[in-house]
């Protein structure tokens, strides 16, 4: 029982992987390269996220259960299909803009909502232990609801102004690059003591 209402919040994660991606894609298509540094750094931390829930399973459950791999998140092919990025004007950048962000909110609103009623029917289990696993990722959800949403407060008090918005990329893509940087960087050594370990690349 709660290693497949793990598996949800799993798939769910395969699913967010793909959206950033798309968001990803939507904003270096637009020219965005801040946004879409952002969307870079939650698709590797949620990837990251996703190893973890699957090992979870795996270590508490000592079963195997296979990942729904989604095809696509529907994100970037309604948006840029038959687009030429050359022809893009002003107005047109704007709505994807938009619609990207209205995406992304609504992403993490849904994927909250699910998050809370999985944990609901983990203690409803019995499950304590995972339910708790399942806290730390619900912080983790609302945290990036929180920034999404005061983002979305920002754009609407400036009326989505595009020399607003190109003029604080460099300082995203900055923040972000940081924090990738952190993810990867940021690791203890497995093995301190093995000769592998001293400016090993692998
Ligand atoms: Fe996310």
């Amino acid at each position: 029982m709660g290693a497949e209402i793990l598996l949800k919040i799993n798939n769910n994660y395969q699913m967010a992987i793909s959206a950033h991606r798309e968001l990803a894609d939507v904003f270096w298509f637009i020219s965005l390269p801040g946004y879409a540094v952002w969307n870079e750094y939650q698709l590797i931390d949620e990837q990251k996220t996703q190893r973890e829930v699957k090992k979870y399973i795996t270590e508490t459950y000592h079963i195997f259960l296979p990942d729904a791999l989604p095809s696509d998140a529907n994100i970037s092919m309604p948006l840029l299909q038959n687009e030429n990025r050359k022809n893009l004007k002003g107005e047109k950048i704007k709505e994807i803009t938009k619609t990207a962000f209205a995406s992304y909110q609504k992403w993490e609103e849904d994927t909250l909502e699910l998050y809370q009623n999985l944990a609901i029917n983990l203690i409803d289990s019995g499950e304590v232990s995972a339910f708790n696993f399942v806290g730390d990722i619900i912080k983790d959800v609302k945290e990036e609801l929180t920034n999404v949403t005061n983002k979305m407060i920002e754009f609407e008090s400036h009326n989505w102004d595009m020399p607003t918005i190109s003029a604080e990329q460099p300082d995203y893509f900055e923040k972000y690059q940081h924090l990738i940087g952190r993810i990867y960087f940021d690791q203890k050594m497995h093995h301190w003591n093995s000769a592998l370990a001293s400016g090993a690349k692998i």
